[in-house]
């Protein structure tokens, strides 16, 4: 306990970064500490699952003693430890999944293993310390595109979700085709803004009529034909142009599916999480489409949208106060399902 609070010590290392934090009640956050490997991963065009193993066991007892450390907390202080048990890279997830099973051996303290996209929407407590289930929430990340029911605390069903790429997968695989490097969501984000959204119409992807999932290998495709079609024409293609007509196509997907999803559950708020919230164009898109139909829309702000513990950190709250926690044997699970 730290001022008659109850406080979770977090672990998160399911893909690049390598996080911890310190989390009072759920809501309060004492630090939040965050060891990205963006740099290393750069050189190669995308996240390496072994060396990003091995980031991680060289990062992950540093960045917790300075999560402990700015925190101003000791072991005696935590109440609990919650860490990401899945899905991600299960190299990477093992690491600080090991690494908060010894803490929980050493210490006697509950160990509780938090899905990573529970973790996601969860950030959004941390940012709107008003915010309560229930209400529509968007995830949107590299590994994920779904549009959730989100129920209680520890509780949400799932409307749809990708047959294929996941968003922030497509972002960063046209961003590679455009020679924009990685990760591709950013800089196609920011060089999208000089770009003409409709220089080329690539297809929207609705699928059946109704359905709540979603597609974005074709128009990854189709930006790749595009791309050497143009080439081959001897024509120089824009860049811009084309980072802001492939992004538009899939975020006007999105913020249909997204919005009708909140209409016909009677929703008045959406909530949006994931590396993909931090988009500019999306924040616009879906501002629009909500306020002409009376939703509230939330996000969190940058830090708290990419990968971190925090988030972690108030998802495993929420499930300490269920007295719901995991034992030794708490595995990685790549798939995790929600
Ligand atoms: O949530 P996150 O940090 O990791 C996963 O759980 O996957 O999301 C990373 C993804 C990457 O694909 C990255 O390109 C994308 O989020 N991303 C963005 C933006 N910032 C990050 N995509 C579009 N626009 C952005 N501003
Ligand atoms: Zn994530």
């Amino acid at each position: 306990m730290i001022e008659g609070k109850t406080a979770i010590l977090a672990i998160e290392s399911s893909c690049d970064e390598t996080a911890a934090a310190v989390v009072l009640d759920g809501r309060d956050v004492r630090s939040n500490i965050i060891a990205s490997q963006i740099d290393i991963h750069k050189l190669y065009g995308g996240v390496v699952p072994e060396i990003a193993s091995r980031h991680h066991l060289e990062n992950v007892n540093r960045v917790v003693e300075e999560a402990l450390e700015q925190a101003g907390a000791d072991m005696d202080d935590i109440d609990a430890i919650g860490v990401t048990c899945g899905p991600g890279l299960v190299g990477a997830l093992l690491i600080g999944l090991a690494t908060a099973k010894a803490y929980a051996l050493a210490t006697g303290k509950p160990l509780i293993g938090v899905h990573h996209i529970h973790g996601h929407i969860c950030a959004n407590y941390i940012e709107h310390k008003e915010l309560e289930p229930p209400f529509m929430a968007l995830i949107v990340s590299g590994g994920h595109t779904n549009i959730a029911e989100v129920t209680g605390y520890n509780s949400c069903r799932i409307l749809g979700g990708t047959r294929d790429d996941a968003v922030g997968e497509a972002y960063d695989k046209v961003a590679r085709v455009l020679g924009l490097g990685y990760p591709g969501g950013p800089k196609i984000d920011r060089i999208a803004r000089e770009g003409d959204p409709h220089s080329v119409e690539f297809k929207r992807v609705f699928l059946e009529k109704g359905s709540m999932d979603f597609s974005f290998s074709g128009i990854k495709t189709g930006v790749l034909n595009y791309v050497n079609s143009e080439k081959q024409a001897g024509r120089e293609i824009s860049v811009p142009d084309v980072a802001a007509a492939f992004q538009e196509a899939v975020l006007e997907v999105i913020v249909t599916k997204t919005v009708q999803a909140a209409v016909d559950m009677k929703m008045d708020r959406i909530v949006m999480a994931g590396g993909v919230a931090a988009n500019s164009r999306l924040r616009e898109m879906m501002e629009e489409a909500c306020g002409s139909r009376g939703i509230r829309l939330l996000y969190p702000s940058p830090v708290l949208c990419t990968d971190n513990a925090a988030m972690i950190g108030c998802a495993a709250y929420y499930r300490y106060l269920e007295g719901d926690f995991d034992d030794l044997t708490l595995d990685a699970t790549p798939n995790l399902p929600l």
